[in-house]
């Protein structure tokens, strides 16, 4: 999927000039698609209504009980496709959450105590039971129960895309089989639950994009220079743990690059005796020669003693700025949830 992909449009500026207008300009579009997709929404949802002269849709508050978790598990959450509870339902792709045979001895309100102290080990940080509850639902690539695979549904986003509330509302509801129901070890969570709980919003607050399709957009714009666990290129930062910077700086990373230079990522503007001008980074560096590498991946070596000047252009990103004109609203938001929620530590 990378290499000579679809329309990446990620054809970096060779040594344009990059002004703060092009920059706005580039700021200004995505900002223009925004307001023209929420355009379109507002006209749909518009015509609907006027045409059955009713609401065009209805969502109520959750409840913060265990009640409210169960309306959301066996209803939005979708939880009942992949979990029975007990002797309810059938599904069997996810373990069973209630108490079922031997295989489920107990049911996950008490469970989860266990995997707790398993997490707990395993961390170095002290996982109470809920955030294993929390954890399980938040990132569940984090800890996958033996015999299943790592094919838990990303619940906050696209298509089940509950919101914090209703997540609340359902580890309610997984507490209670069989476990003490601790309210306010919801209502006011641990660190670990607390850092979960963040990251949710943030999915949400990211426009509710689609992590399985923003892996599309990852490959087609952005794998030719940044590697996700070993794979991928090392011309720009490895992006593994980026999610752990948090959502502002990301948007700002793709849309502003010059905006967060990484540091080690300064970009090279070198001119030779006889004129020729290089820009890039600068990737090796010895006694008689250095190289440059451009945005392209080409690899530009030349003699100290050719150089004429050589400085670096803190208004200058090797990460085009362009890119959000190559992506659609879209696609700029299922990248950012696909970078936001990346699963594991
Ligand atoms: C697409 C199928 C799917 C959906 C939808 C799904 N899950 Fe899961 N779930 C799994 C699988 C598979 C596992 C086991 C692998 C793992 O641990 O990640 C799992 C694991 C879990 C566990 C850990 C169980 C244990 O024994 O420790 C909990 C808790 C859980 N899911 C809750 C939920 C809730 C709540 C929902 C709905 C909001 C939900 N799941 C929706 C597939 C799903
Ligand atoms: C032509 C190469 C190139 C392409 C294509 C590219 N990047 Fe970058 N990226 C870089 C370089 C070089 C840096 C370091 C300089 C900087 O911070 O601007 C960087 C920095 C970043 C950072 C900040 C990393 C950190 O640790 O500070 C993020 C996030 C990022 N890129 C995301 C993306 C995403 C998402 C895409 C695709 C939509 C993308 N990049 C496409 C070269 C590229």
């Amino acid at each position: 999927m990378s290499g000579d992909s679809a329309p990446n449009g990620a054809t970096p500026p060779e040594g344009g000039g990059l002004v703060a207008s092009v920059l706005s300009h580039a700021v200004v579009k995505v900002f223009g698609f925004l307001l023209l997709v929420l355009a379109t929404f507002v006209w749909i949802g518009h015509s609907v209504t006027s045409l059955t002269g009713g609401r065009a849709r209805v969502t109520g508050p959750v409840e913060m009980t265990p009640e409210g978790g169960e309306t959301i598990f066996w209803g939005k959450g979708r939880c009942y496709t992949c979990h029975s509870m007990g002797g309810r339902g059938s599904a069997v792709r996810g373990p069973n959450l209630g108490q079922f045979g031997e295989k489920f001895a107990m049911p996950i309100g008490v469970r989860a105590a266990g995997r707790a102290r398993e997490r707990s080990e395993k961390t170095g940080e002290t996982y109470a039971t809920i955030d294993y509850l929390v954890e399980s639902v938040a990132n569940p690539g984090a800890y996958v129960v033996e015999g299943y695979k790592n094919e838990m549904a990303i619940v906050y986003a696209p298509p089940i895309s509950l919101i914090l509330d209703e997540i609340k509302a359902v580890i309610l509801y997984l507490q209670s089989q069989g476990g003490e129901l601790d309210i306010a070890a919801v209502l006011e969570p641990s660190e670990i639950s607390q850092r979960y709980f963040a990251r949710i919003q943030a999915a949400t607050a990211a426009g509710g994009g689609d992590p399985g399709a923003g892996a599309v957009v990852y490959e087609d714009n952005c794998i030719d220079c940044h590697a996700l666990k070993g794979e991928g290129s090392d011309l720009g930062p490895d992006l593994s743990a980026i999610s752990g910077r948090g959502l502002k700086f990301l948007a700002d990373a793709i849309l502003r690059p010059t905006k967060t230079l990484t540091e080690g990522y300064e970009t090279y503007v070198v001119v030779e005796n006889d004129g020729r001008q290089t820009i890039g980074l600068k990737t090796r560096d010895d006694a008689v020669e250095i190289d440059i590498t451009k945005a392209t991946g080409e690899v530009v070596t030349i003699a100290k003693a050719d150089i004429k000047e050589i400085a670096q252009d803190p208004l200058k990103s090797v990460m085009p700025d362009d890119l959000s004109e190559a992506m659609t609203v879209k696609d700029y938001q299922d990248v950012l949830s696909f970078l936001l929620l990346l699963k594991g530590e």
